[in-house]
């Protein structure tokens, strides 16, 4: 039908020279060319960087491709048809030995390659155009005399090809680098040191294990992925100075990994994907060792794809309870998270998709995996803490878009005391409230107050979504929310000596928060960087042990950054100028404002390779991510497309 279709009646006086088109099978089989070198150009830069000749093969056969397209479409050599069909077969051909035996050649010989969507796309776009000019071959084309008429069903014959080459030129660009390592460079005349060997010391602490399964799980009609098929995983609950063993069993059909976030774990057991482990495939038991030396308000998740991994439901509670705390009657964790099924959403085609389903799908937010109200018990008389956790993102506008602003919580019903930020005691906490408390995502804060004698306390967020119910009785009458004062944590409760601060700084660094439109990773982003500079070929901040280190923030972005330090504790100095007039703040994830700038200092009492990131999952895939190296810590592991390691 084609052949004839060519001398329809031409619509368009065409001179005598111009070009001539030829028919649609031969317009069919040039667009699927192209479609399959799109494609191939795509993801080219990736194979030059795993195996150089790889590279240089698909950036020929991408041409090859290009070239015989326009062969194809403007000259009606039968010749050209059987060479087209030819290359494309044998390319198919190609693909299918890599998928099945494995080539003989490349930086994985005899290994059968896995099957990704760009490669599945490129080959049935190659299957499409070589059985098309197989067609061809068999008959010469005649010479198109004109421009062919455009009919509805030759041309709709074209859309398949349009589409598998756009989901395939997508995936193609989501690849990463196919490797990074981030080793500290090692001092002249220094030793390497090992991270792997980073690890606690054995001691005779008492001893608690814990088994966490990542595995699937229904929740309320939604597929998460659970610790121990629940959302959040359980709470785990130790003493100060214990030992901590767990165990994670992978039953997810993806590699994942455990992080303790805000504990001062040695660095090999610290979770990140890429840096500190591989992340644990499927099927496969990694075990975690670890002494809690600090009391306090902890959370677990996965560093692993963590922007997906965590709202997907991969998270937990870790409290650690002072060896002669205060008498507490009750102690709740609250974990502040997004509803299972509303997870992160990429950049590009396939968040754009995801962002539109979640926008419909009603409800986003949950405490301790309860959307609506929840209710926790507690008399008249006790002693209440609740201990915050901000697992939340900000809202997401579309799928690039997330200005990571922090949720913000009334207590209302009595007076209560912030008696801890982070898991950092707080010095003279006094009785407040009600204030709007801001949790960032990665924060924590522990509330402390007596229930009254009649009616409960409520926890709300001041956009209405969640709530919590502590006591039963009448609730207290909520106010005009917004209104209230915010809570400033530099002007609460007392001043006291911060040993961190008393001898000035051996270094201090800048980090930049700043954003730019780009392409990364092969494809438009909003790149999110510190000092100018995205993961995973962020910016290192060499530091040595036993230093004071200060860091100088500054946001330049309109956006809310929650900053993270692993394995060490932040004192906070400054805040656009001004010191904490009240109780030193010892925290890990601090939330920097838009435009605002603070200092910041650590002691470098912890060796290893430590991130330093936005705890704002989306900015943090976006690469908004750096690293804390102590000089000489070398790391076997590496981040990228040929380990699958990736820790943001
Ligand atoms: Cu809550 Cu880098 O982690
Ligand atoms: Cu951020």
């Amino acid at each position: 039908m084609s052949a004839q279709s060519v001398n329809t009646t031409a619509r368009l006086a065409v001179p005598h020279r111009q070009l001539k088109l030829s028919s649609w099978r031969a317009i069919r089989a040039a667009v699927f060319m192209l479609g399959a070198g799109a494609i191939h150009l795509t993801v080219m830069p990736q194979h030059l960087q795993e195996y150089p000749p790889f590279g240089a093969f698909f950036l020929l056969s991408a041409l090859a491709q290009v070239g015989l397209a326009a062969a194809v479409l403007f000259s009606t050599q039968r010749l050209t048809a059987i060479v087209g069909a030819v290359g494309n077969l044998a390319i198919v051909a190609l693909w299918v030995v890599s998928r099945t035996v494995g080539l003989p050649i490349g930086d994985d010989p005899w290994h059968p390659e896995t099957v990704g969507i760009a490669d599945a796309a490129a080959t049935i776009l190659e299957l499409l155009a070589g059985w098309n000019l197989a067609r061809l071959a068999r008959r010469p084309w005649r010479p198109g005399r004109a421009w062919i008429r455009l009919r509805i069903r030759p041309a709709l014959a074209l859309v398949p090809g349009l589409l598998l080459t756009i989901v395939g030129v997508e995936a193609g660009a989501e690849g990463m680098p196919a490797s990074v390592n981030m080793s500290a460079p090692i001092a002249l005349g220094r030793a390497a040191v090992p991270l792997d060997g980073l690890k606690a010391a054995p001691g005779n602490e008492p001893l608690r294990s814990f088994t966490l399964v990542a595995e699937l799980a229904q929740i309320g009609g939604q597929t998460a992925w659970t610790f121990n098929g629940t959302v959040p995983g359980p709470e785990l609950r130790v003493s100060q100075g214990d030992r901590l063993r767990v165990t994670l069993v992978n039953h997810l059909p993806a590699s994942t990994t455990i992080h303790w976030h805000g504990v001062r774990v040695s660095n090999a057991e610290d979770g990140v994907a890429g840096v500190t482990q591989d992340a644990v495939p499927p099927r496969v038991t990694y075990s975690y060792e670890f002494v809690a030396s600090d009391a306090g308000t902890f959370w677990y998740h996965s560093h692993q794809d963590t922007a997906n991994q965590l709202t997907r439901g991969l998270f937990g509670a870790l409290v650690v309870e002072p060896r002669d705390g205060p008498l507490i009657d009750r102690d709740y964790p609250l974990i502040f998270h997004e509803f299972p099924g509303h997870s992160i959403i990429s950049p590009g085609l396939q968040g754009l998709a995801e962002y539109v389903r979640q926008a419909f799908s009603g409800q986003r937010a949950a405490v301790n995996g309860t959307s609506g109200e929840l209710h926790l018990q507690a008399r008249p008389g006790e002693r209440v803490r609740l201990r915050l956790i901000g697992a939340l993102e900000g809202e997401q506008f579309g799928p690039l878009m997330m200005l990571g602003e922090p949720l913000e919580l009334v207590a209302l019903g009595t007076c209560y005391q912030i008696v801890a930020i982070d898991g950092g005691d707080l010095n003279a906490p006094q009785c407040i409230g009600p204030e709007r408390l801001r949790l960032g995502i990665g924060q924590r804060y522990d509330l402390s107050f007596v229930m009254p004698s009649t009616g409960s306390v409520t926890i709300v967020d001041t956009r209405g979504q969640e709530s919590v119910t502590v006591g039963s009785g009448p609730e207290p009458a909520t106010l005009d929310l917004k209104r209230l004062p915010l809570f400033d944590p530099l002007r609460y409760g007392q001043p006291s000596p911060d040993p961190v601060l008393g001898h000035g700084f051996d270094v201090t660094y800048q980090v930049v928060l700043g954003e730019e439109g780009g392409i990364r990773h092969l494809q438009p982003e909003l790149i999110h960087t510190i000092n100018g500079k995205a993961a995973p070929m962020g910016t290192a901040y060499l530091v040595r042990q036993g230093q004071v280190v200060r860091l100088h923030i500054v946001n330049e972005t309109e956006e809310f950054h929650t900053m993270h330090l692993h394995g060490h504790v932040l004192s906070v100095l400054d805040r656009d100028g001004g010191a904490p007039r009240g109780s030193p703040i010892h925290l890990d994830s601090l939330l920097v404002g838009p435009h605002e700038s603070w200092d910041v200092a650590f002691v470098t009492d912890n060796p290893g390779l430590w991130m330093f990131h936005c705890h704002v999952l989306l900015h943090a895939a976006m690469g908004m991510s750096a690293m804390i190296a102590y000089e000489g810590v070398t790391t076997p592991y590496d981040v990228g497309a040929r380990s699958g390691n990736q820790s943001e």
